[in-house]
């Protein structure tokens, strides 16, 4: 089966370039506001990071087709010693623009990790009460929803190349709302100063919000995870990223550079309402497709 997978460089508070209804499963992660080691000082103040939230929800909303789901993967994030309540005010915005909030899981990290600083360390060094700060190995992936399903609008024939492999979900724990994945590690070269989320993120919620041959949306593309695993999952795909110099990382990382065969890659940039379409590519094969199966790990 061939997929289709397109770039948009261009800001995801308008999706000019998608007409109503038009994604089957919308799965991002936005900047944490002004996380300190990868969006310091992003965003002038708190409501204006809001702001971006809320449009991007209500374009998402647009382009999604009724009954299907948003996956967020959001955290409430600390800056300068203030806890902000990214995840619960995202909610909130979520739901101001017509979304169901249907479900939450959260990702927790393996138990040695730690990307920033252990601030535990503070009641070590200081062991007497009030010293205390909780290293943080948890992330949110909120699951919302868009009215309700249709289970008939898809045909049989979808239906059994989609299915889910029952081993999987139940040796992996897919069925709880507490799901163990190793993050992309801070030393990785091709998502250095990009804060991605591994492969098997993407990997659970395409698997279990869309069949194949639908459209996979990530308005936050950063370093392009959604779009490679639609594509090994025979799932079409359009991401939207802000960064232009992001194009090179995206084509490497969706594996656009060295395999040749007939999915096809484009690239949009979008620049003052002008439009420039910088290359159109016809790659690969469902051979090599299978070749670079996630293999859970
Ligand atoms: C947390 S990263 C996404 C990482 C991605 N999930 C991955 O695995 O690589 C957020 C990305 O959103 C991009 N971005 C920020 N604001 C944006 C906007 N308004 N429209 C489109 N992209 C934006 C940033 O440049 C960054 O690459």
């Amino acid at each position: 089966m061939n997929t289709k997978h397109k770039v948009i460089f261009g800001n995801c508070m308008s999706m000019t370039e998608l007409s109503d209804e038009s994604v089957h499963f919308i799965v991002t992660s936005p900047p944490y506001f002004n996380a300190p080691f990868d969006y310091k000082g992003l965003f002038e103040n708190y409501e204006q990071y809001l702001g971006v939230i809320k449009r991007m929800a209500r374009e998402a909303y647009r382009v999604l087709q009724n009954g299907r789901i948003f996956a967020l993967n959001i955290d409430d994030m600390l800056v300068n010693g203030q806890k902000y309540p990214i995840t619960a005010d995202t909610i909130k915005i979520f739901q101001s623009v017509g979304f169901r909030y249907r479900d939450k899981i959260i990702w927790k990290k393996p138990d040695g990790y730690l990307r920033i600083s252990k601030r535990s360390g503070v009641l070590l060094q200081n062991p007497y009460p009030m010293y205390f700060y909780p290293d943080n190995l948890l992330e949110s992936i909120v699951i919302f929803q868009k009215g309700k399903f249709d289970y008939h609008s898809i045909s049989k024939e979808v239906r059994e190349q989609s299915k889910i492999d029952k081993k999987e979900f139940q040796d992996n724990n897919w069925h709880k709302t507490i799901w163990e994945m190793t993050n992309v590690l801070p030393g990785s070269k091709l998502e250095k100063n990009i804060a991605a989320f591994p492969d098997e993120l993407a990997y659970r919620l395409i698997k279990l919000f869309s069949y194949v041959g639908e459209t996979v949306l990530d308005p936050f593309l950063g370093s392009g995870t959604t779009m490679k695993i639609a594509r090994q999952l025979y799932r079409n795909s359009i991401g939207y990223e802000i960064i232009r110099d992001l194009e090179s990382v995206i084509r490497k990382k969706v594996g656009f550079e060295t395999i040749k065969n007939s999915d096809t890659f484009k690239v949009v940039e979008r620049n003052n309402g002008k439009y420039r379409y910088v290359t159109l590519e016809y790659i690969e094969s469902k051979k090599n497709a299978d070749n670079s199966k996630n293999n859970g790990n």
